[in-house]
């Protein structure tokens, strides 16, 4: 009885000492000292044991419960403290971990091509200048020689807000107010928005913007004209880059012309950007016609001056080489971030 007893001691010992969580813990007192385990079979076996013999094992088996339980009650503290610890270090929040970072957002492409423009003319002494977006009909139109039944008018049709108050379908009549101020001699850029009854597709775009120059002044001919936007579009487009300047129909300007750089992708080789032509239009311009220098007070014989305008847009464009104009709207982030 004492070497079986002894033997199941060693047993559960070593159960005990093999066993690495609360669980396997629970299980072995529940096997070896519940109900079923084999301290009390050996109690049920008493009945065989001569009554002598009886408090002698009693006290044997009772020493054995009591050292078994002692060391699983010892091992129970031990293994909680490892839980504990565990759970400790892997809940622990690191105070100086770096917070999470606030995604900042950047500009526009469409802001980082205005700013860029901005910058070569200021560089050249201009000044930006802004006009409103709601125009009337005289500062659209009227005032830049486009008279009421002219069919220019058609080619730009707009959002009318009653007959005679519009949305502003270009820049240009900036042009009218900065020279109504009568200060003398001019040189301004007006970048802002304007607005077209055009539908949405890859170049189009109801609401877009322009960049609209203009320079006033004392024998201000062509060639100051040509030299300005030749540097602006080496500087805009790179070293290489050549203008060649189109003849043209603008009513505010005369001569007018359109004006092509060579193509930035192929040099002016030819190429799928520039359609094989290996020239990109940019710009419209012309020097400023006396009847528009007449109707803001301005004496023709004495002043002359040049004007030009860009789609920003376009710019934008040809830039960073998107190929359709709905992207600078739709707002798309992945789109954005690239710029
Ligand atoms: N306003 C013209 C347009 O929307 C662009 C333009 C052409 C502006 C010639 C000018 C200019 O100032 O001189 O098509």
């Amino acid at each position: 009885m004492k070497e079986k007893l002894e033997q199941i001691k060693l047993e559960v010992l070593k159960q005990i000492e093999q066993s690495d969580t609360l669980e396997k813990l629970n299980e072995i007192r529940i096997n070896q000292l519940g109900k079923k385990g084999a301290l009390t079979e050996i109690l049920k076996g008493m009945k065989d044991v001569t009554p002598e013999e009886r408090p002698k094992i009693g006290q044997l088996v009772n020493d054995v419960r009591i050292e078994i339980e002692t060391i699983l009650e010892d091992t129970k503290v031990k293994l909680e403290a490892l839980v504990m610890e565990a759970k400790l270090r892997n809940e622990v929040i690191d105070v100086t971990l770096p917070a999470n970072k606030s995604k900042k957002g950047h500009r526009h492409p469409n802001t980082i091509a205005m700013e860029e423009v901005e910058r070569i003319f200021i560089g050249m002494g201009y000044e930006v200048v802004e006009g409103p977006e709601v125009e009337t009909d005289y500062y659209n139109f009227e005032a830049l020689n486009i008279p009421a039944d002219h069919p220019a008018k058609d080619e730009q049709d707009t959002f009318y807000i009653n007959g005679d108050i519009l949305l502003r379908t270009q820049t240009s009549g900036t042009q009218v107010h900065e020279m109504e101020k009568g200060k003398l001699p001019i040189r301004m850029i007006a970048p802002g928005r304007v607005f077209r009854s055009d539908e949405v597709d890859a170049t189009h775009s109801p609401s877009f913007h322009q960049i609209e120059g203009l320079v006033i002044d004392k024998h201000i001919t062509f060639a100051d004209l040509k030299g300005t936007l030749a540097e602006f579009a080496k500087e805009l487009f790179g070293e290489d880059t050549k203008v060649k300047f189109r003849p043209h129909h603008f009513n505010f300007t005369e001569p007018s012309a359109e004006v092509d750089v060579t193509c930035f992708k192929c040099g002016g080789s030819g190429c799928r950007f520039c359609k094989g032509t290996g020239w990109i239009e940019i710009l419209g311009c012309g020097m400023v016609h006396p009847n528009v220098l007449k109707m803001s007070g301005i004496n023709p014989e004495e002043y002359s001056g040049f004007a030009f305008g860009m789609g920003l847009e376009r710019i934008a464009l040809l830039k960073y080489e998107i190929d359709d104009m709905r992207l600078l709207y739709e707002n798309d982030v992945r789109f954005l971030k690239q710029f």
